[in-house]
């Protein structure tokens, strides 16, 4: 299959373009499409047969559900059934933006979407060309990052074009990521709303609308053998570089010496910009500074992605503490680890 691509930098002008990228959606056809958070591999969500296409791309396993997204929140009613005031609140709060809801289905939406449940993952990304994308084609869009599973999610076009070309119809390039890890997934089916999967939009700033809400086990530690997490997607070892991950938290200098004096052989490091200097010999991404954590979050896939260009033999990582985006980016550096982390404390050894 050939795959098309088009460039869409102002929607309101180019109304063509986004017309033939909602024509593929609405034809049953692969589109990936920008997002603020990262790239998006979207079908129709209303048409089994589209969204059966998106698992075979990726070689996504048959028991992870996927995101729908849509254009307001107008639209939730469409695919959700009881929707709780909270679902309000938050929609009014944070769409369009890097948030996906949890809530229980209408019949209308696919088995192939929700792989069984009844809930579904509902969200409005803040992307002006997505957004034009969807109303033109006046279908949700379901839609799991763009990359190959197993992989980095893609944070700009070319990422997702090496992963994706020749395998999906469409590409629409709408620009890098401003936000680049992907959002953050709120279960609201619970009594208490519980956070399934950090991301985009801070825990911080969802218990300022919320109040009280618990934080799933799935996102600090591995699983135990035969554990079931919320969302199906969090068993996974993803995000995962070719070379072994070792996740080092605590205070910048500590362990950057840490892994200084635990290097051994073709080694790579994942480290603040303050540190790049410190490992000679070392393939080195540094993912911005130790206290910008927006920056953190825009880079982090990146530089996973990287080192599968490099023959490294190990990767060490300097992880930020769980305040603000930096539960998301610690979160996926973890899991690109498969949850190895050696935790040295704040001062001392
Ligand atoms: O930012 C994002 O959310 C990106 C962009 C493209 O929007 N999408 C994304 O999709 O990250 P994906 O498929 O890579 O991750 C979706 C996660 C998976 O862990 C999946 O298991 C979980 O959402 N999920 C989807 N539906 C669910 C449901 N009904 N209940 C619990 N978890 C669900
Ligand atoms: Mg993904």
């Amino acid at each position: 299959m050939e795959t098309q691509f088009f460039l869409i930098t102002d929607p309101a002008a180019q109304t063509e373009d986004v017309a033939a990228a909602a024509a593929i959606l609405r034809s049953g056809g692969l589109l990936g499409i920008p997002t603020e958070t990262v790239y998006g591999l979207g079908a129709n969500g209303l048409d089994a047969a589209a969204v059966r296409r998106i698992f075979e791309a990726k070689g996504r396993p048959q028991d992870n559900p996927l995101i729908l997204h849509i254009p307001e929140a107008g639209w939730l009613e469409r695919y959700c059934r009881n929707i709780p005031p909270a679902a309000r609140l938050l929609a009014q709060a944070f769409w369009p933006g890097p948030l996906t809801m949890i809530l229980q289905r209408r019949e209308n939406v696919p088995n192939a979407v929700t792989c069984g449940l009844d809930t579904v993952g509902v969200r409005c990304p803040d992307h002006p060309v997505t957004l034009a994308i969807l109303r033109a084609a006046g279908v949700p869009a379901a839609a799991p990052s763009g990359n190959l599973s197993g992989r980095p999610s893609p944070t700009c076009a070319s990422h997702m074009l090496e992963d994706m070309d020749g395998r999906i119809d469409g590409l629409v390039d709408g620009g890098p990521c401003g936000v680049g890890v992907e959002s953050t997934i709120i279960d609201l089916t619970t009594p208490i709303p519980r956070l399934l999967r950090p991301g985009g939009l801070p825990l911080e700033q969802l218990r300022e609308v919320l109040g009280e809400v618990a934080v799933d086990r799935a996102v600090t530690s591995p699983l135990a053998a035969g554990e079931k997490p919320r969302a199906p997607g969090m068993k996974y070892r993803h995000y995962a570089p070719k070379a072994p991950v070792t996740v080092v938290t605590g205070e910048g200098r500590r362990t950057a010496r840490y892994i200084r004096r635990n290097l051994a052989g073709h080694m790579g490091v994942i480290c603040f910009d303050e540190y790049a200097d410190q490992f000679p010999g070392c393939v080195v991404e540094a993912i911005g500074s130790a206290n910008d954590r927006a920056e953190q979050a825009r880079r982090v896939f990146d530089a996973l992605r990287a080192f599968d260009g490099t023959d490294v033999e190990a990767i060490y990582a300097q992880c930020p503490g769980d305040a603000g985006l930096g539960m998301a980016v610690a979160n996926r550096l973890k899991k690109a680890a498969g949850f190895q982390v050696v935790a040295l404390g704040e001062d001392g050894e």
